[in-house]
């Protein structure tokens, strides 16, 4: 039976992502905060068990952690919040959390998780297309998801001479709960059981990137592969466009 780990496995797309690999018979590990969600995750499935932690507490993952001691086949860091600043005004705080929860917690988590790689072990960050271009109001979420990036492709060159592979998950908008909280036009947006298809499809094929929904990313990479100046002109003109 094959195993995977997952992060933020209490809500949206890891939550899915939890169901159909549980459903696909995969003996999962789901991880999150909302103990009454994991509660009810493991009652419906026999090969799912839980661990409630805060990733971005290192302490408690080391703890949370520690009961791995099996060699998993798929960790996904998925785990990670969004907020936006506004107008341009840099707020101190704010950057901290986003990147205390999206860097950070990766980081803590693959400091302990190491230990247990072997020839073979499969990693996932949850990265996003919004990493890619200097987006309105994304100082913060844009810059941790674009460390995230450099970390996983850091991570892939370092990693692969033990046989450990690295892949980055870049998704476009997916419908969760937080997406739910924006109020902007989110274009080709995708549902969770969309979104948890084609990761575990690119996952199957040990993808070194998983970005969608194809159209959306394609198009954001085409920007993002003009010089800045260019790339520049084209995002102010498609964010006066949408609003
Ligand atoms: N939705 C999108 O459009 C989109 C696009 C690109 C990338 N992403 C990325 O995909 C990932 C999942 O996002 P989502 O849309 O599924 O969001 P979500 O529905 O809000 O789920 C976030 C998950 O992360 C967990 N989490 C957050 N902070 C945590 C912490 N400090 N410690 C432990 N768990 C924590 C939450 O656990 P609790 O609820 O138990 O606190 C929850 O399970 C994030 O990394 C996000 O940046 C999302």
């Amino acid at each position: 039976m094959k195993s995977v780990l997952i992060t933020g496995a209490s809500s949206g797309i890891g939550l899915k992502l939890a169901e159909d690999y549980a459903k696909s018979g995969w003996k999962v590990v789901g991880c999150g905060r909302s103990m009454a969600t994991l509660d009810a995750l493991a009652e419906r499935f026999e090969n799912l068990s839980t661990l409630q932690f805060d990733t971005s507490d290192k302490k408690a993952c080391e703890e949370a952690l520690v009961s791995i001691d099996s060699n998993l086949d798929l960790i996904i860091l998925n785990a990670g919040t969004c907020e936006y600043i506004e107008g341009g005004l840099v707020d101190a705080d704010l950057f901290q959390r986003v990147f205390t929860t999206n860097v950070f917690g990766v980081v803590n988590c693959l400091e302990v998780l190491q230990k247990t790689y072997t020839n073979g072990t499969h990693i996932a960050l949850m990265g996003s297309t919004a990493s890619y271009l200097g987006l309105p109001r994304a100082e913060a979420y844009g810059a941790s998801k674009a460390a995230i990036s450099y970390l996983a492709r850091s991570l892939s060159v370092d990693l692969s001479h033990l046989g450990v592979t690295v892949s980055l998950i870049s998704p476009g908008f997916v419908r969760t709960p937080l997406t739910d909280k924006n109020d902007f036009p989110m274009p080709m947006m995708v549902t969770p059981e969309e979104a948890s298809d084609t990761i575990r499809k690119g996952l199957e094929k040990q993808k070194e990137e998983i970005h969608f929904p194809r159209r959306f990313s394609f198009i954001l990479k085409f920007i993002a592969a003009l010089p800045v100046w260019l790339q520049l002109v084209l995002v102010k003109r498609l964010v006066r466009n949408a609003s």
